[in-house]
C-alpha cells in the first residue's frame, strides 16, 4: 500500500471564521502536521484573534502551541476590525468558550525563526492573513527565507475584482507594504487569491449538514449564518453560499493539484491612490519558471468533498 506522506505546516491566521473553519480542516487532516499556529491582527485585533484560536483547538482536543504577533501593519495604522463580517468577537458574535490556556510566552516572529533554522526547507507556512509575521520573520533574519519551503498565501486577485477596493483583496490591501517585501524575497509562492476562493463554496445546505454532535458544531454554525448573511447583504451574487477563502489554502498546502497554477512575476502596489494593495500579475511576457505560482482555476467538486469529510459534513 503506497504510504501517505506528512506535510509540515504552520498556519498564520487572524481568526476569524474562515480561518476557523481552516483550522478546523487543519487540525482533522491526517496528512497535516501542524507545528504551531502564528496570529496577527486583521479580522479582530490580535488578542481577539489569538483567544479565538485558541478556542477552536481546545474544541478539537488539541495542544497544537499558539503564538502571538502582530498588532499592526508594517508601516501604517491598523483601519481596524471586520465587524461586519466577522462579527464583533471575530467568531460572528457567536458564543465562544474561554480558551483552556495562554498563547506560548514566545513571540510568533521568534517561533517562525526557531522551527525554519531547526527545520530547514521541511517547513510550508500556510498564511490565512496579512503578511506582517512573515514581512517581520524577514527583516529580523533575511537568511531564512531560502529556509521556508513554500508559502501558501491566501491573499490577492489576479484576474478578478478585490473584496475591499475595485483591485485589493483584504489580506493583502491589510499591510501592502509587507506583501511586496513578502512577494519579493525568492521564498516560493502560492498565491491562491480571490481568482478561485470565490469558487470554493459552503452553503447553507451544507451548514445542515454538519455533525451536530461536535464540539465545534454549534459555535461554527451561528458564526457561518452571521457570515453567510453578511455575503447575501452586501453581493447580489452570492445568495445562498459564501467563500470560504482560508480553507481553501489550507487545501492547496495539502493537495496542490487541486488548482491549475500559472507562474508570473507579481509586485504588490503600496503607493497607489486608487490601487493601493492590489497584486499586480505581469502576464504580458507568458509564464517564468521562477514567478509566484497564481492559482487561476479550481476543481472544486474535489475541494468541496475533502472539506466536508475534514471537517464533518456529510456528502450532498
Ligand atoms: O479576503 C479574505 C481574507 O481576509 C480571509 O483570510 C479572511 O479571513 C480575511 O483575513
Ligand atoms: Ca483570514
Amino acid at each position: 500500500m503506497a504510504k501517505t506522506s506528512v506535510r509540515r505546516i504552520i498556519l498564520d491566521v487572524d481568526t476569524g471564521i474562515d480561518d476557523a473553519w481552516a483550522l478546523i480542516y487543519a487540525l482533522r487532516a491526517p496528512t497535516l502536521d501542524v507545528l504551531g499556529i502564528t496570529t496577527g491582527f486583521g479580522n479582530a485585533d490580535v488578542d481577539t484573534t489569538t483567544r479565538n484560536t485558541l478556542a477552536v483547538t481546545d474544541l478539537l482536543q488539541s495542544r497544537v502551541p499558539v503564538y502571538r504577533g502582530a498588532v499592526k501593519p508594517l508601516c501604517r495604522p491598523w483601519d481596524g476590525p471586520v465587524t461586519s463580517y466577522h462579527g464583533v468577537n471575530g467568531l460572528g458574535n457567536a458564543s465562544v468558550p474561554d480558551p483552556l490556556r495562554p498563547p506560548e510566552n514566545t513571540e510568533a516572529v521568534d517561533f517562525l525563526h526557531q522551527v525554519l533554522t531547526a527545520l530547514p526547507h521541511e517547513v510550508t507556512i500556510v498564511t490565512l492573513a496579512r503578511l506582517t509575521n512573515i514581512a517581520r520573520l524577514l527583516l529580523y533574519d533575511p537568511h531564512v527565507a531560502p529556509l521556508i519551503s513554500r508559502l501558501v498565501i491566501m491573499g490577492g486577485a489576479a484576474f478578478v475584482p478585490g473584496n475591499v477596493t475595485p483591485v485589493a483583496e483584504a489580506n493583502i490591501w491589510g499591510d501592502p507594504e509587507a506583501a511586496d517585501l513578502v512577494f519579493q524575497s525568492g521564498i516560493p509562492i502560492t498565491m491562491v487569491g480571490l481568482d478561485v476562493t470565490h469558487r470554493a463554496r459552503l452553503t447553507w445546505d451544507d451548514l445542515d449538514r454538519l455533525d451536530s454532535s461536535l464540539p465545534y458544531a454549534a459555535m461554527m454554525r451561528d458564526a457561518t449564518a452571521f457570515y453567510l448573511k453578511a455575503y447575501e447583504r452586501d453581493h447580489p451574487e452570492m445568495q445562498g453560499w459564501c467563500p470560504i477563502h482560508d480553507p481553501l489554502a489550507v487545501a492547496v498546502a495539502e493537495d496542490p493539484s487541486l488548482v491549475a497554477v500559472r507562474r508570473y512575476p507579481v509586485r504588490v502596489e503600496h503607493a497607489g491612490r486608487w490601487t493601493t494593495g492590489m497584486t499586480v500579475v505581469d502576464a504580458r511576457m507568458g509564464e517564468q519558471p521562477h514567478g509566484i505560482e497564481v492559482a487561476l482555476d479550481l476543481n472544486a467538486p474535489a475541494f468541496l468533498h475533502r472539506f466536508w469529510d475534514r471537517v464533518g459534513i456529510a456528502p450532498a
